[in-house]
């Protein structure tokens, strides 16, 4: 696979246009037929991970599923559109995208992530007409890369505020003989990781990255974002309502919240707190918002 410069991409993107290349009426919103819309009507989702998903916390610390990735792709894009992952770590999305004949994106700070990316994307053995190309890139910068109104759908989980940035102590990993106890499970230490940042820095980072993102994504354009709310020091974190406060500060708009139920797919449930203080595990659950790009009035 032959990995492209950052300053040659951001010529070619320039000059690149991502036709639908389905047969879709122009008022669509994706390709699914009246069968697949139905079973979507449910707002709460759950799914198995495969064995092209990465789960080794070695090469990569926080993957969704590329069933997930799927779902979201094939909801809200159609065959031949832009799909724009800004975090998008070891390329679930782009996984996804090849196989829905979707063109992708994916940015990452992390040079070995996008290594990852393209590993992944060379294993797939598709004749698709599409491309995805991973990017070593801060996702501040993407708007050097696509021009105004190229993208059809952003989906991401970005880092989550600094969950991860604490050695893991909890006890469902002491339980598991996990090798990441007492690890640091965090991204990197790089000053522009949003995985770095306190709560209310995180929310104006979030905020700037995605408002530099809004003229990239057309009119009426959905903006997917995987976060989950957590608990810190015996505090309840409520991500996901700095994210929509800030989101709507942007200019966004939310259209919909989707429960990521996890419940199929978490370790051992361990007794936290019990019997005096009720938490519930963190992974439980986890939002899907789901916002867009309001329509020209
Ligand atoms: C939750 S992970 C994404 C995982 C991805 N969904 C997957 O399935 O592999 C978040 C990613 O954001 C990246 N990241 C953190 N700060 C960033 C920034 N400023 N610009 C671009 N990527 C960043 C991290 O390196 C990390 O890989």
């Amino acid at each position: 696979m032959v990995v492209e410069s950052n300053e040659y991409l951001k010529n070619e993107l320039k000059t690149a246009t991502f036709k639908r290349t389905c047969g879709c009426g122009p008022t669509h919103i994706n390709c699914m037929t009246a069968k697949e819309w139905m079973v979507s009507q449910i707002g709460v989702w759950q799914f198995l991970y495969e064995k092209r998903d990465v789960r080794d916390k070695n090469k990569h610390p926080a993957t969704f599923p590329i069933s997930l990735a799927k779902k979201v792709v094939s909801l809200f894009s159609h065959e031949g559109e832009l799909v724009v992952d800004p975090f998008v770590g070891s390329g679930t999305t782009l996984v996804a995208a090849q196989d829905m004949n979707r063109n992708s994106i994916g940015f990452d700070l992390n040079d070995q992530y996008i290594g990852l990316c393209n590993e992944r994307l060379a294993q797939q053995d598709t004749f698709n007409k599409c491309k995805q190309i991973a990017i070593t890139e801060d996702a501040r910068n993407i708007n050097q890369y696509l021009n105004e109104n190229s993208i059809s759908l952003i989906w991401t989980s970005p880092p989550y505020s600094n969950l991860l940035n604490r050695k893991r102590k909890n006890k469902s990993r002491r339980d598991r003989d996990n090798e990441q106890l007492d690890k640091i499970e965090q991204y990197s230490q790089d000053e522009r990781d949003l995985g770095t940042y306190s709560i209310e820095k995180w929310a104006i980072a979030m905020g700037d990255i995605f408002e530099g993102m809004l003229p990239l994504l057309k009119p009426k354009g959905h903006c997917v974002i995987n976060v989950p709310d957590f608990w810190m020091d015996n505090k309840r974190i409520t991500l996901h309502i700095y994210l929509i406060d800030e989101m709507r500060k942007r200019g966004f708009e939310l259209r919909n919240t989707i429960i990521w139920d996890r419940t199929n797919i978490v370790n051992n449930i361990g007794i936290f707190g019990w019997p005096s203080n009720y938490i519930t595990m963190g992974t439980t659950f986890e939002y899907l918002l789901d916002f867009w790009k309001p329509p020209i009035q």
